[in-house]
């Protein structure tokens, strides 16, 4: 379904999956919709891109009908090479807003305008040494922009500070209405400093899904980004 335009404004805390238990993955995603989280986001890997692989389009397809049935909306994030191929796949199973990494595609335009054409949401996401000069052309046509705080590929690893500066400058340079989504490394101790610099969809993996009560975790961190 089509993202709301307020909902790029808006401060959101993302759970992402991939630090679930999949053996328990609806349940899991339940717990963190009922302590009032609205989008989940989703890690995909091909093994090329980045080293190592999670999940395709099946994965997701399960479990929409329980994300988007409660109001919630999905973030994939696709860490694949090619992504303009697989795309419209992904949008198919669910997928409300889709960002691909700069990196890894020669044709931003194109694949933006694909995002878009299929009704979903077009992001664009910077490894941590990437600059931010590489999005800075497409920041109108985007909906939201994705900073990795972490190199990507695996949850769980701790927070690369200098990447975290590039987001108070993206902040500066991008229309209001475009969200700006920080990845990687995320947990109580610096998730009100990622809000700060401007940081506006802010995923949590393992902090989330790694805590005993995810829900309860979720609920605290959601605390701590609006104080
Ligand atoms: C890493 C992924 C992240 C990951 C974050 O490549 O893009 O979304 O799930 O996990 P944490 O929050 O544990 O760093
Ligand atoms: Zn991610």
């Amino acid at each position: 379904m089509p993202i709301a335009a307020p909902m790029y404004k808006e401060t959101h805390l993302l759970p992402s999956i991939l630090s679930a238990d999949f053996s328990e993955l609806a349940e899991q995603v339940a717990l963190v919709m009922d302590a009032g989280v609205r989008i989940i986001h989703v890690d995909i890997m091909d093994g090329h891109f980045v080293p190592n692989l999670t999940i395709g389009p099946a994965v997701l397809r399960s479990i929409a009908p329980l994300v988007h049935g409660r109001n919630g909306v999905f973030s994939v994030h696709l860490m694949i090479e090619n992504p303009e191929k697989y795309v419209a796949a992904f949008v198919e199973a669910g997928a409300d807003a889709v960002s691909f990494h700069v990196e890894a595609c020669n044709h931003l335009y194109h694949t933006i305008s694909e995002i878009k054409a299929l009704g979903a949401g077009a992001g664009v996401a910077l490894n941590p040494g990437t600059p931010i000069s590489t999005v800075v052309e497409v920041r109108d046509l985007v909906d939201f922009l994705l900073v990795m705080t972490v190199n990507p590929g695996f949850g769980g690893q701790k927070m690369i500070e200098p990447a975290l500066d590039k987001v108070g400058e993206l902040r500066r340079l991008t229309p209001e209405r475009v969200a700006i989504e920080v990845d990687g490394g995320v947990h109580e101790e610096n998730i009100r400093r990622v809000v700060d610099l401007g940081g506006n969809w802010v995923v949590a993996g393992s902090a989330v899904f790694g805590a005993p009560d995810p829900g309860a975790e979720a609920r605290r961190l959601m605390k701590l980004m609006h104080p």
